[in-house]
C-alpha cells in the first residue's frame, strides 16, 4: 500500500526561508482543488475568506461565517496531506476580543482539522495573534490590503505607498513577528516596501501583489485558472482559462441534448436480450404501440 506523504513540518518554512527556497501557497475551497494543489507541489494552501466571493457569490469577503469557513476547510483537510493548511478567520471571528479569537481558532483545529489559522491586520490582531499562539495554534499574519477592512482603507487600494505608511508596514509586521506569527500575508505593497519588510523578518513573507523579493507567492485559485470573470487586479498571472472551458462544454451539452444526439450507445447501459423480451412482454396493451 502507498505510504500517504508526511505533512510538510511548519518549521520549514522557515527553514526554506533561510535556504532561499521560495514558499508556493495557493487558495483553495473543495477536495479537487486541494488535491491537484497537493499533486503540483504547493506547499501551502489556504482556504481563505476570499471563498465569499469566489465561491458563495459575494460582493466581498465580511459576509462569510465560521460555519461556512469551516465546512469549506474540512473539505480541504479531508484531500490535503502534504501541505500546509491554513484556515482563515473570517471578519467577526476575532474582532471583538482575545477570548474569542482564540475560541474560534481552536474551532479551527477541532472541527476543521486545519495546520493554522489566518487573520488580518496589525493593531488589535497582533493582540489576537498572540493570545491565539499562546493557546497553541499557530497564526499567520496578513498587513497591506486586508479586504476585510477595505472600506476603511478606501477600498482595495495598494497600501504603503507614501514614505509613513510604508514605515508603518514595517512596524506592523514586525509586532505580528513579535506576536508569534509564523509567517506574514503582503497583499498590494510596493514591491520595495514588501522587499524591505522581508529582509527585517526572520519569518518568512507571502506576497500578493508584492513583487518578487517576498519569501513566497500566493494568488487565488480561481484567479490563477481564469475562473474569476471580470476585472481582475493587476498582480494576478492567470495559468489558464478554465471560464471559457466551462461554457464552451457547457453549452455543447445544452447543444447534444436539446439535437437528441447524447447519450449515444457507449453512454447507455444495455441488458440481455432475453431479459428484454420477457420485460417489452410485461408491457401493457396501452404501450404496445411502442413496440411496433
Ligand atoms: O482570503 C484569501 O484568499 C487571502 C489571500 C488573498 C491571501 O487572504
Amino acid at each position: 500500500m502507498a505510504v500517504p506523504p508526511a505533512k510538510l513540518p511548519l518549521p520549514e518554512l522557515a527553514a526554506m526561508k533561510r535556504r532561499g527556497e521560495r514558499i508556493v501557497m495557493v487558495t483553495a475551497y473543495d477536495a479537487p482543488g486541494a488535491r491537484f494543489a497537493e499533486d503540483a507541489g504547493v506547499d501551502v494552501i489556504l482556504v481563505g475568506d476570499t471563498a465569499a466571493m469566489v465561491v458563495l457569490g459575494h460582493a466581498g469577503t465580511t459576509p462569510v461565517t465560521m460555519d461556512e469557513m469551516l465546512f469549506l476547510t474540512r473539505t480541504v483537510t479531508r484531500a490535503a496531506r502534504r501541505p500546509i493548511v491554513i484556515g482563515d478567520m473570517p471578519f467577526g471571528s476575532y474582532q471583538v476580543s482575545d477570548e474569542d479569537a482564540v475560541r474560534n481558532a481552536i474551532r479551527f483545529v477541532k472541527e476543521a482539522d486545519v495546520d493554522a489559522v489566518k487573520l488580518e491586520g496589525a493593531g488589535p490582531s497582533a493582540s489576537r495573534a498572540r493570545a491565539i499562539v499562546e493557546a497553541g495554534v499557530p497564526v499567520m499574519g496578513h498587513v497591506g490590503l486586508t479586504p476585510q477592512s477595505a472600506t476603511m482603507l478606501g477600498g482595495f487600494k495598494t497600501q504603503g505607498r507614501s514614505a509613513e505608511a510604508a514605515r508603518e508596514l514595517v512596524q506592523g509586521a514586525l509586532v505580528l513577528q513579535d506576536a508569534g506569527c509564523f509567517a506574514i500575508v503582503l497583499e498590494a505593497v510596493p514591491a520595495p516596501v514588501a522587499a524591505e519588510i522581508t529582509h527585517r523578518l526572520e519569518v518568512p513573507t507571502i506576497g500578493i501583489g508584492a513583487g518578487p523579493g517576498c519569501d513566497g507567492q500566493v494568488l487565488v485559485y480561481h484567479d490563477l485558472l481564469g475562473m474569476s470573470e471580470g476585472h481582475l487586479p493587476r498582480f494576478v498571472k492567470r495559468y489558464a482559462n478554465l471560464s471559457r472551458e466551462i461554457r464552451d462544454a457547457l453549452e455543447h451539452y445544452v447543444h447534444d441534448v436539446r439535437a437528441g444526439v447524447f447519450p449515444e450507445e457507449q453512454h447507455t447501459y444495455a441488458m440481455p436480450e432475453d431479459e428484454l423480451v420477457r420485460f417489452s412482454g410485461d408491457k401493457g396493451p396501452e404501450r404496445e404501440h411502442e413496440r411496433g
